[in-house]
């Protein structure tokens, strides 16, 4: 029992009737691999009437299983709610799927929440398209694996239309936690590339530390132990402190310069190659360096790298 059906013995006194919980929306899903039967199942473990959809129609049966409604055609799946999911592989996909009931009208009136990965500019092209459609549209990024879904720790980024979100939030709440970044619709996927983009750096560097250090016998997961506490302390809160210099474009070097991470990168290139470790990684980080030096950022702070990534081409 939710706190919404939840009745006391005071309530009872007073003789109020506690408001019925409102029935889970109706939802269809677009698209069932691995991500798309993640959703479907969360929504239905959630009591959520959902009906899904997939080329492939030998995906639907574990959903048919929970208890979902299995439409056998795009245009019956999107006839079956208000709100409507899609988790392809691509955009090319989702317009094979949407374009021709689109063009027959049947997205009209719909909530379109759009979880397919693509670039920015895909999604605001997307949105315009859903509104010459007469669709709403909302676009998402889904920042955890299929596992993740249904946990509420895990954010589900979103751009587009608020109004969107707000009529449909106790769903999209079922997935994850909804975080709206705003009303642009590439907003969502630009977050999840950066995201991602930090993600493959930090595995790539932690996987390096880890081939050095494991060549002189300390095992990975003892190095990982030590890892985490350096990222989660001290690193987070080095960025707590740089990304305000970057929004002030003002670099001051009062804690390390880039100056002297430039000769203590040199101690990583030594260590990797005596090791017999590739050295491309850390090479790659000093000649960024040495870049935001040459351009006179060699006193600043590691903030002022920002320099050089915004303007490659002042190389
Ligand atoms: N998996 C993850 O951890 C994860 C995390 C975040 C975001 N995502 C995003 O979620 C989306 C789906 O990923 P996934 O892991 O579920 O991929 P997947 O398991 O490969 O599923 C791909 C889905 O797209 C469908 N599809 C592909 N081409 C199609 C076409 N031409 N027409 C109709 N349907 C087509 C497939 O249908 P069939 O079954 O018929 O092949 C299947 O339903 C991707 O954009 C991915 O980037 C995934």
């Amino acid at each position: 029992m939710n706190a919404q059906t939840t009745s006391t013995s005071a309530d009872a006194g007073a003789g109020t009737t506690p408001a019925p919980a409102p029935s889970p929306a109706p939802v269809t899903v677009i698209g069932l691999g691995n991500m798309g039967s993640a959703l479907a199942a969360a929504l239905r473990d959630r009591g959520h009437p959902t009906t899904v959809w997939n080329r492939s129609p030998e995906k639907a049966k574990p959903l048919a299983d929970r208890g979902a409604h299995v439409a056998s055609t795009p245009e019956e799946a999107v006839a079956a709610s208000g709100l409507v999911l899609a988790c392809v592989l691509d955009y090319d996909a989702l317009h094979t799927v949407l374009d021709p009931l689109a063009e027959a009208g049947g997205l009209a009136g719909k909530s379109l929440v759009n979880l397919t990965s693509g670039s920015p500019e895909q999604a605001d092209a997307m949105a315009a398209w859903a509104d010459a459609h007469g669709a709403g549209y909302l676009d998402g990024g889904i920042m955890t694996t299929p596992p993740g879904v249904g946990n509420p720790e895990m954010m589900f980024l979103y751009s587009g239309s608020e109004d969107v979100l707000d009529a449909h939030r106790p769903v999209l709440a079922a997935l994850g936690d909804p975080l709206y970044l705003g009303a642009r619709p590439g907003l969502a996927s630009l977050y999840d590339s950066a995201l991602l983009g930090l993600m493959w750096a930090t595995f790539t560097g932690w996987l390096h530390g880890t081939a050095m250090v494991t060549a002189d016998g300390p095992s990975a997961t003892e190095f990982t132990r030590v890892a985490l506490r350096w990222l989660t302390g001290a690193v987070s809160g080095f960025m707590t402190t740089y990304a305000p210099q970057v929004d002030a474009g003002r670099y001051p070097g009062d804690d390390a310069t880039v100056d002297v991470q430039i000769a203590t990168i040199d101690h990583l290139v030594h260590a990797a190659r005596a090791r017999g470790v590739d050295d491309t990684l850390p090479g790659l980080l000093k000649s960024t360096m040495e870049r935001a030096a040459a351009k006179g950022h060699g006193q600043d702070s590691y903030a002022s790298v920002i320099e050089v990534l915004r303007n490659p081409v002042a190389r």
